[in-house]
């Protein structure tokens, strides 16, 4: 399966890695030839779970290098996901007709591409832990694993085909119900790690405020309602995506307390990508995670306020108007009731 991953960094550097290192032919795509250049010169090195490999990065060139006349079977885009969808015009000239493309980005991507490019996009998610040092030195954070499964649901030859494949790097799972999965992680996403990220620190952290837990429920359970009106069905990964409680609609309950300690459990001292990214000047992911849920609410005629003043405060901390903070969450809470 002739293979791209465009896209060398954490996540893309990894799984490339532990591609070529397993022997498989595997092209790499960088947004910019020095990159391209760099990696050529370095290599790629991965340390961490799952132990050290190194290899030499044959095959590197910029994304624009490539062109119809390469003819992948499969193309892996692990960029961040604004730029996987400014990326998408030219990555749909690299798709032949049975050629397909997996995007591995949290939140609503996959579903964003498969509206530009249609069902050659199989639907993908990670929840492997990866980590660029420098461009070509990368260490892998956990045993977790790729999960890949049809958009539309239901068993595909090409998901096997793709497992087998990629599985020979890295474990990779397959599923029936991506958009439960999906929706499964961009719950958590929206609450543990937005929320994080405007806090200034872990889930553990805010969550200690009666605020912080104020708002921690509410994000999650209006991304809930919106995700259970499109008609997924949140499938459970470390912890069950439905919360005790809920049909009852009672938020307030030792067995709600019970789930939160799980969720904190699995995720309670992570400190968040997306608070890594603020601190880095980086664009976060927001418009694809608490901002996908607002946009996907309005088309089923509801209404997300708590995400979408979720997502106004982090394009404030972005824009330099506001900086992350426990402070802030009281303001979140406010602007959303008023
Ligand atoms: N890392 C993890 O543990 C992890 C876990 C779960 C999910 N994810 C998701 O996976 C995605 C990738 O995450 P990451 O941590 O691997 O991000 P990352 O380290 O920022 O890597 C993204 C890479 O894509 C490159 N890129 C951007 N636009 C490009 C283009 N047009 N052509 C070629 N390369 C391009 C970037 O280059 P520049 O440096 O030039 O921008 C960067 O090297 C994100 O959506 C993230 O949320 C990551």
């Amino acid at each position: 399966m002739k293979t791209l991953i465009i896209g060398i960094g954490a996540l893309g550097g990894l799984i490339a890695a532990r591609l070529r290192a397993a022997g498989c032919p595997v092209w790499l795509a960088t947004r910019a030839a020095e990159q391209a250049e760099s990696l050529s010169a370095s290599g790629l090195r991965v340390t961490g779970v799952g132990g050290a490999v190194t290899v030499q990065a044959t095959a590197v060139a910029p994304l624009d290098a490539y062109g119809a006349h390469d003819n992948f079977d499969l193309v892996l885009l692990a960029t961040k996901g604004h730029d996987a969808i400014e990326a998408a015009p030219k990555v749909s000239l690299l798709l032949g007709p049975n050629a397909t493309l997996l995007p591995i980005q949290n939140g609503g991507v996959p579903q964003m591409l498969a509206e530009r490019l249609g069902n050659r996009v199989l639907g993908g998610l990670s929840n492997l832990g990866a980590t660029m040092e420098t461009l070509g030195i990368y260490e892998q954070r956990n045993a977790g694993h790729l999960l890949v499964g049809e958009l539309a649901g239901g068993e595909s030859e090409r998901t096997e085909q793709i497992c087998r494949w990629l599985g020979r790097a890295v474990e990779v799972r397959a599923t029936g119900n991506l958009r439960g999965a999906v929706w499964s992680k961009l719950l958590l996403n929206c609450s543990v790690t937005t929320i994080g990220a405007i806090a200034g620190g872990t889930m553990r952290e805010y969550i200690a405020s009666p605020e912080g837990r104020e708002l921690f429920n509410r994000t999650y359970d209006e991304a809930l309602s919106v995700a259970l009106a499109t008609g997924a069905q949140p499938e459970t990964m470390l912890v069950e995506p439905i919360p005790p409680g809920w049909r009852a609609g009672s938020i307030a309950t030792e067995a709600r307390d019970a789930w939160i300690a799980r969720i904190l459990t699995a995720y309670g001292d992570v400190t968040s990508s997306m608070l890594q990214d603020i601190r880095r000047g980086r664009t976060t992911e927001i418009e694809f995670i608490n901002g996908y849920v607002v946009n996907v609410a309005r088309q089923f005629g509801l209404d997300a306020p708590m995400n979408a003043a979720i997502v106004e405060t982090v394009h404030a901390i972005t824009s330099g108007r506001l900086a992350p903070s426990p402070e802030l969450l009281p303001q979140v809470l406010q602007a959303h009731l008023s």
